[in-house]
């Protein structure tokens, strides 16, 4: 998808940068043009020899080189490139882009260039917490730069984890063919996602919810953009980094998301992978119920929420081309998932078993069964990306299908 795409890769000064590396392996194998700038601070931790190697052409590095200013020039490396992206973004680098600066080559072809940016944050978890950081990737972000991560896990230093360890190079790839990847099999459609749990309030500290990651239904969210899709993603509270080029809605409540999604309406596709909680209590309290304040536990009254899946499915206008559910199952799975089908009268059904064990709930795999009306079919089990990129090839032909 990203044959003869030209991208411009400035590598920061960050332990993450030797996996930029691999991140120009995986570029070139899709086919797009690589050039690279090594800021004096990446070439700490990787050789401007061992990009250039990889890209093909001999990396830059200095603004005052006389040698890249007549071959090329900061501002014709700037503009050249369809995107640029910054792997490892460090904090260093996210400052000074987000203050203008243009005192070294990276800074300065940031600066100049009039094409999307792509940032890969990396630094340590304490670092990207830092107020300052914050602020001023919001600055970024404001003036329309695109995040991929960070993730979190282990960091390099011994002992520390959080967030902050830079996305790996298939997802950084992934966002740059979201960005890059209008042309895709899914360009001109509009899908909507529902993804991680909600949260229903029992008072000002407590809720109910469950233990969905979001994880599926953002993946298929990012799987859409890269295939061109235009995403809305209508999410509950989940501690995962926003997929790149998908718009995305917050919301804590069953109701909130109904209304979210509705306001998203019309789509071409909707895909519910959110694991609404089925009830909420019948009355939040204000404030805090004290241990005490009955003179013993309170008893609590549940109301069902309203279905989003089954609401959305049954519009008489408005309804989405494709409504595809998800059925999270401990018992009789096939059979409870079949009669979802016809309840909810949705198009299809991913069925899982989210049995305690099967990890998949918030785990990294999924073992999904497909059902439609035409039959049902196992799909092995794979990793949420896997399962993410096959939905919307299968979303893609059915479109194809009804397009025809
Ligand atoms: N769903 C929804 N709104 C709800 C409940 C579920 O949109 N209030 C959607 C989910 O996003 C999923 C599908 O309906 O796509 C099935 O959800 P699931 O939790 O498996 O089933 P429920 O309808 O909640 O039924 P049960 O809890 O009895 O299995």
């Amino acid at each position: 998808m990203l044959k003869s795409r030209r991208i411009l890769l400035v590598i920061g000064g960050g332990i993450a940068a030797y996996k930029s590396l691999g991140l120009i392996r995986r570029l070139r194998e899709c086919g797009a043009h690589v050039r690279c700038i090594l800021t004096a601070a990446a070439q700490h931790f990787v050789t401007p020899l061992a990009a250039g190697a990889l890209c093909g052409e001999r990396a830059f590095t200095d603004l005052f080189d006389a040698k890249s200013e007549f071959d090329v020039g900061h501002v014709r490396l700037a503009r050249d490139p369809d995107l640029v992206v910054v792997a490892p973004a460090t904090a260093d680098l996210i400052a000074r882009m987000a203050g203008g600066h243009a005192d070294d080559l990276a800074a300065a072809a940031l600066l100049a260039t009039d094409k999307p940016i792509l940032i890969a944050p990396a630094m340590n978890p304490q670092m990207w917490a830092a107020k300052a950081t914050q602020r001023n990737l919001a600055q970024l972000k404001a003036d329309g730069v695109h995040v991929v991560g960070p993730n979190a896990g282990e960091m390099a230093e011994r002992g520390e984890a959080g967030i902050g360890r830079m996305a790996e190079p298939l997802e950084i790839v992934a966002a740059v063919e979201a960005l890059l990847g209008r042309a895709g099999p899914l360009s001109g459609k509009r899908v909507l996602v529902t993804s991680g749990p909600t949260c229903e309030p029992i008072d000002a500290v407590r809720y109910i919810a469950n233990r969905s990651s979001g994880k599926q239904g953002h993946a298929i969210a990012a799987a859409a953009a890269a295939a061109g899709a235009d995403v809305v993603l209508v999410s509950g509270p989940v501690s995962l980094p926003d997929p790149p080029a998908v718009s995305v809605v917050r919301v804590e409540t069953a109701r909130e998301m109904l209304a979210a999604v509705e306001k998203a309406l019309p789509v071409d596709v909707a895909v519910f992978a959110a694991a609404v909680a089925d009830w909420r209590p019948e009355r939040q309290s204000a404030g805090k119920i004290k241990k005490r304040q009955h003179g013993q536990p309170p008893t609590l009254a549940l109301v069902e929420n309203p279905d989003i899946l089954s609401t959305i499915a049954h519009r008489k206008s408005g309804r989405p081309r494709l409504v595809i559910g998800f059925a999270a199952e401990t018992d009789h799975v096939l059979a409870n998932a079949k009669a979802k089908l016809a309840a909810k009268s949705c198009d299809w059904i991913l069925a899982n078993d989210v049995s305690p064990g099967t990890g998949i709930m918030g785990g990294d795999t999924n073992t999904i069964t497909l059902v439609t009306t035409a039959g049902i079919e196992p799909w092995p089990p794979q990793s949420k990306e896997n399962v993410a990129r096959t939905v919307v090839e299968r979303i893609a032909a059915a479109m194809a299908d009804t397009n025809s």
